[in-house]
């Protein structure tokens, strides 16, 4: 089932179970929480998490000495302090990405349901999809973005939910590079159909100028590009902060452009960005470096792989 217009301009969703459901292995997909602890994951089951975490609600804070709180007994249950954040627990929800913008990038009342959703079940920390930090920066029309106050103040809608509900808002930054510019996973080959510049897409830039699969030839970026990028990143922030986010987590994973400059298959330069490890990490450390804003705290998600070892937050 393809994906339809609606009135709002963001496509159809199709129905749960349709032939190639993506959304229907989407919401499956949902029911997985990340939680990070420190440097190292641990992944629940959300619904195992959900019992543990309503009875850590309603658990007295100090567990009797005799007979230990089963939810405090876990440490996942337990508050973690970032600087001046608190979580309440180390549950928190993935980003996953939703393709369910209208062309403005605003969140709607989907991402209101889904995000509160799971705000009101009780996940400490609840990190919003992957988010354009530009027009040129989606990885679709249906891409979720912040770099206006306008787009600020809808996000501010959905701050204010989890928030009043105990869980911190937290944003996932990107820049999508060579995997920008391709139809929603839903619509004919999704994340491998290119949409190009005349067909209402936009150009891409890379590394270098090597294509990600059958997606567009990318231009390789100029240290202009590589500067732009990183001012897009620090500014996006900025706008983070105004919409009340309290975590800003910088997409450098899957593919996307500080994936690709991290990554020696996608990154051919010969320059000060490529070659070596150190090089190559350059360019996708000076987002992480620009995106400070007070009171906040910004985390850096990279792959876990290519000589990095395993995926880490910096904070
Ligand atoms: C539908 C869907 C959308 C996703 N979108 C994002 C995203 O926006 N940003 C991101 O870093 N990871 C994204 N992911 C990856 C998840 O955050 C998470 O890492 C993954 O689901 C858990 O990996 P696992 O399969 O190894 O448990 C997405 C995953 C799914 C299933």
């Amino acid at each position: 089932m393809h994906g339809r217009p609606d009135s709002s301009g963001a496509a159809a969703r199709p129905a749960f179970g349709a032939a190639g459901g993506c959304r229907s292995r989407h919401v499956t997909s949902i029911a997985l929480i990340t939680a990070f602890l420190a440097q190292r994951s641990l992944r629940l089951c959300y619904a195992q998490a959900a019992n543990a975490t309503i009875t850590a609600r309603f658990a007295p804070q100090e567990a009797s000495p005799t007979v230990p709180s089963p939810a405090f007994a876990n440490p996942e249950m337990r508050p973690l302090q970032l600087r001046d954040v608190t979580v309440a627990n180390r549950v928190w929800m993935s980003p996953m990405a939703q393709y369910s913008a209208p062309a403005d990038g605003k969140p709607t009342d989907w991402h209101l349901v889904h995000y509160g959703a799971r705000a009101v079940g009780g996940a400490g920390l609840i990190m919003i999809e992957a988010t354009a930090v530009g027009p040129s920066h989606r990885c679709t029309a249906a891409d979720l973005g912040l770099w206006n106050e306008e787009q600020a103040a809808a996000h501010r809608r959905l701050t204010s939910f989890l928030s009043e509900q105990g869980a911190v808002p937290a944003i996932q930054l990107q820049a999508a590079g060579r995997k920008g510019s391709h139809k929603l996973p839903w619509d004919g080959l999704g994340q491998n159909d290119p949409v190009h510049v005349g067909d209402g897409g936009w150009d891409t830039i890379a590394p270098s100028a090597v294509p990600f699969g059958d997606l567009s030839l990318p231009q390789e970026a100029s240290h202009a590009d590589i500067d732009r990028i990183v001012a897009d990143f620090a500014h996006s922030a900025k706008m983070a902060h105004h919409a009340g986010y309290q975590v800003v987590e910088i997409q450098a994973s899957h593919g996307y452009i500080l994936h690709a400059f991290l990554s020696p298959l996608s990154n051919h330069r010969t320059d000060e960005y490529g070659g070596t490890l150190q090089n190559r990490m350059r360019f996708p450390l000076g987002p992480g470096r620009s995106t400070g804003v007070p009171g906040g705290e910004a985390g850096l998600r990279p792959y876990h792989s290519h000589g990095l070892g395993r995926r880490w937050h910096l904070y």
